[in-house]
């Protein structure tokens, strides 16, 4: 029963996009198994930038499904943009789109709330999709679920007494306008027609082809260290992202798992509040969001860049028990003399052992380096190991040796075409 993880390594945006889809061609199933609309996974498909957000990237691949999983928080709106979307580039998608019934809605009050949030308390610098509010929501157990779209009088019902409680909190707590029911109900309660094909038990199907021996892959959204549970709290998505996630988020038996893939972006970025012990606040890092483009691919923030960080990487690449690696964005460090790694972190002047998920400890923590020297040659084009740059194979062998992970994709640029694939 192959089920194949792919995991994003850092703070997300690590390129799984890309990888996804590059490894979909041989692929049955690609399936999201959390997250939600907060994901921006970039796909070039006939030379032109295509951004998912829900849909798995698999979908330009004719042969593959695509399935939604239980563990996703399902903005509709935002659900029919992404196939309007799809559709338009002139690829079918028929019945080759699976949603759980049993996946959670967000609400426009999830939107609202999560917004409201942000001004009022600790500013995480969500994406504003109402992400962390619809889990809560799953987690009360007064969630609304894609099951319910499909009958117009439970939708009615739940939606009648969640409203009662969200227009509480938007009047006595955040002094805002309360929403109308009957407003939401007439937007939402029309979904039922537009997605009802989609619908079904995903895990019940998963399981079935898994045995038929058909292959699939388990697309993770976002990335390990904003893991609800091992990330770093609260500066996190409010999911698991990490590959644990994926068979309470898809329903499949961890006995299912072949392979777990880490996407490892060449060096750091991060979006959103948070500790970043890497991160380079000068000229250098805005050379690599520059170079790198690092601008947020769902809110179009301007993403915070650092050196490659191996002390927080060991720690991802262990507790989400990585096979091998997919290391990407190579490219974008071509231009720089000297390219640093860091290694360990100090403590109030002591190096530590263990990579700490507390953030008053991270805040503290000096990162300790290790320096490479850069290459200037144009890599985009190299479909080769070999024909890299001396220093530049240097630099990925070196990876390689201090995670002890061996590295088997090398993504030199956005296009499928521009990945070295090492086996
Ligand atoms: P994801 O959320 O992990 O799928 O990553 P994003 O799509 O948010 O961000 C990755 C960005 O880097 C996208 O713009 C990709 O097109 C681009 N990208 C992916 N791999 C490479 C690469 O190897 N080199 C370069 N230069 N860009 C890449
Ligand atoms: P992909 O799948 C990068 C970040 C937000 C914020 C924190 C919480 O494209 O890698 P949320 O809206 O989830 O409640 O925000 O998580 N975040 C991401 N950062 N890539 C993502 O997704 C992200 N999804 C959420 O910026 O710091
Ligand atoms: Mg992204």
């Amino acid at each position: 029963m192959p089920v194949t993880i792919i995991v994003g390594t850092q703070w997300g945006d690590e390129g799984k996009g890309k990888i996804v889809d590059q490894i979909s061609k041989n692929i049955n199933i690609v399936a999201r198994y959390q997250g939600g609309a907060n994901a921006g996974h970039t796909i070039i498909v006939d030379e032109k930038e295509v951004v998912l957000h829900l849909i798995p990237s698999g979908i330009f691949h004719p042969h593959v499904t695509c399935v939604i999983g239980n563990g996703v928080v399902l903005d509709p709106v935002a659900l029919m943009e992404e196939i309007k979307m799809i559709e338009s580039l002139g690829v079918k998608i028929g019945n080759r789109l699976r949603i759980s019934h049993n996946a959670h809605l967000i609400m426009p009050y999830h939107k609202l709330l999560d917004s409201l949030r942000e001004q009022s308390s600790t500013k995480i610098g969500t994406t504003g999709r109402g992400i962390g509010p619809a889990y809560i929501d799953k987690y009360m157990r007064t969630g609304i679920r894609v099951v319910d779209l499909l009958d117009r009088n439970t939708l009615r019902e739940k939606l009648i007494s969640n409203l009662e409680e969200k227009n509480k909190l938007l009047k006595n707590i955040y002094s805002t306008k309360e929403l109308d029911v009957e407003e939401i109900i007439r937007t939402y309660q029309d979904f039922d027609k537009k997605i009802d094909s989609y619908v079904t038990d995903t895990s019940q199907f998963l399981n079935n082809e898994l045995r038929k021996g058909k292959k699939v892959l388990a697309e993770g959204a976002q990335g390990s260290l904003l893991d609800v549970d091992h990330g770093t709290y609260p500066f996190v998505t409010s999911s698991n992202p990490t590959s644990g996630g994926a068979c309470t988020g898809l329903g499949i038996p961890p006995t299912s798992v072949t392979k777990i893939i880490g996407i490892v972006k060449a060096y750091s970025t991060r979006v959103g509040n948070g500790p970043f012990p890497t991160e380079l606040e000068n000229k250098i890092g805005e050379k690599l969001r520059s170079i790198g483009h690092e601008f947020g691919a769902t809110t179009g923030r301007p993403r915070r860049c650092g050196w490659l960080d191996i002390f927080s990487l060991n720690y991802s690449l262990k507790i989400n028990g990585v096979d091998e690696i997919a290391l990407t964005k190579l490219d974008v460090l071509s231009s720089f003399e000297e390219i640093l790694i860091c290694t360990g972190y100090k403590v109030n002047g002591k190096m530590i052992a263990n990579f700490p998920t507390d953030i008053r400890t991270l805040d503290n923590a000096k990162p300790i380096f290790t320096s490479f020297k850069g290459w200037r040659d144009d890599i985009t084009g190299i479909k080769k190991f070999i024909l890299l740059p001396k220093e530049c194979r240097k630099y990925i062998r070196a990876i390689e040796k201090l995670t002890n992970t061996k590295i088997t994709f090398v993504s030199v640029g956005p296009r499928r075409s521009q990945t070295i694939i090492r086996k």
